[in-house]
């Protein structure tokens, strides 16, 4: 689907709601998922990521309503919920995410309006690569262009980020939220996840490129082991306090000081801070030399971080490796990871454009004979974060 007809879709459907031909007041607006190009897991340990926007978007259209209530209808689930702007009651439902938003707009002194619209994702619901973060940071858009609110883009980040994990109970880091919000064309994000939260937009020469990602459509329970591990993290951090009073994360210790002590932590632990802090040190490295153009050695960190994913944080599966292990024997692959949490979800690979189309068609035809099952396939470029769509 273009955009232009997913946002003739959520046009369409609006008037149908509103039972009106014509809306000259419809504002609408995209945002953008993700993957994470390095930095897996390192988020919420106060750490280094490095996203990137994928071309797969939250499209929202809506128009704003006297009545401070929020009603939307999502196409994704043949569904229309709303909520009042003075209860933020959580049902359960997808429209939680928005209630998350509108809650905590009104925490920073926002007035927000209500309004009515219809949503459409392009992204995959619940496979890692953010759709709820977009459908946050999009929500978060529509308040700010139906109410006039002067809502800069780190604020919309943080109010959506806190929609996620204060309001919904999430664990996740602040990474999905930022990259949505702040993303630009042909531009990774180099996100310092500890306040107050540094970020610098680093040119990806991916110019004869494409970013592909395959979908294994295997679905995991993230809260939960996203949970189990931050507290793994945790008591990590305790251990090596008593050796290093002075870190108050994970990444406070360099790859050195861990080495110094590591045979005073026990397993797993041991191995979940040995991920972190040397995933912390690749994502720096990546940064470096992605400024200095030099895609091979980004290749060789990429696969780095997913090897440690697999083995020291274990959070890696068998379709997810066979994936990666298939991509590294490929001409025309600069490297690879899985993407998101893991246990399932995508992986991403980095790939000439001349290869694209053999590597997709051979690695897909490997994974039905292997599994059983097939992959979804995104071919991606790095769009602009969230930004106003003309209707
Ligand atoms: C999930 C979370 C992110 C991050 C990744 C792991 O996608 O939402 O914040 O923690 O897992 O890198």
């Amino acid at each position: 689907m273009t955009r232009r007809s997913a946002l003739e879709r959520c046009h369409a459907k609006l008037l149908e709601l509103l039972k009106k031909d014509k809306e000259p007041q419809a504002v609408a607006c995209r945002a953008p998922g993700r993957i994470n190009l390095i930095g897996g897991h390192t988020d919420y340990n106060e750490g280094f990521v490095f996203p990137i926007t994928i071309s797969k978007d939250m499209i929202i259209v809506a128009v704003p309503n006297s009545s401070k209530i929020v009603k939307i209808h999502s196409i994704d689930f043949n569904q229309t919920l709303s909520f009042k702007l003075d209860n933020f009651e959580k049902d359960g439902s997808w429209m939680d995410y928005a209630k998350g938003v509108a809650h905590f707009l009104q925490k920073e002194g926002f007035s927000p309006n209500g309004f009515t619209a219809a949503c459409l994702s392009e992204i995959p619901i619940g496979g890692g690569l953010s759709s709820s973060a977009a459908f946050e940071v999009a929500v978060g858009h529509i308040f700010r262009q139906t109410g006039d609110l002067s809502l800069d883009s780190e604020k919309l980040a943080m109010i959506a980020y806190q929609a996620e994990n204060v309001y919904m109970g999430i664990s996740c880091g602040i990474m999905d939220q930022f990259i949505s919000a702040l993303g630009k064309r042909d531009k990774a994000l180099f996100l310092d996840c500890r306040p107050p939260f540094k970020h610098e937009l680093v040119p990806v020469p991916l110019k004869e490129h494409k970013i592909v990602i395959f979908n294994t459509k295997i679905r995991h329970a993230v809260k939960d082991f996203i949970n189990i591990r931050k507290d793994e993290c945790l008591r990590g951090v305790k251990l090596l306090q008593n050796h290093l009073p002075r870190i108050r994360s994970l990444r406070d210790a360099s790859v050195n000081e861990f080495e110094e002590f590591k045979s005073t932590i026990p397993q797993p632990i041991r191995k979940r801070c040995e991920h972190v802090i040397r995933e912390n040190a690749r994502v720096l490295q990546t940064v470096n030399e992605m400024k200095r153009g030099n895609l091979k050695t980004v290749g060789e960190l990429l696969y780095a971080s997913h090897e440690s994913l697999k083995t020291l944080y274990e959070v890696s599966c068998s379709e997810l490796d066979f994936i990666i292990d298939h991509l590294k024997i490929e001409d025309g692959v600069v490297g690879g990871r899985l993407t998101g949490a893991g246990m399932g979800g995508c992986v991403f690979g980095l790939v000439i454009n001349k290869y694209v189309k053999t590597i997709v068609d051979t690695l897909c035809s490997e994974y039905e004979h292997a599994f059983g099952q097939t992959l979804d396939v995104y071919i991606c470029d790095i769009p602009n974060g969230v930004e106003k769509l003309k209707i």
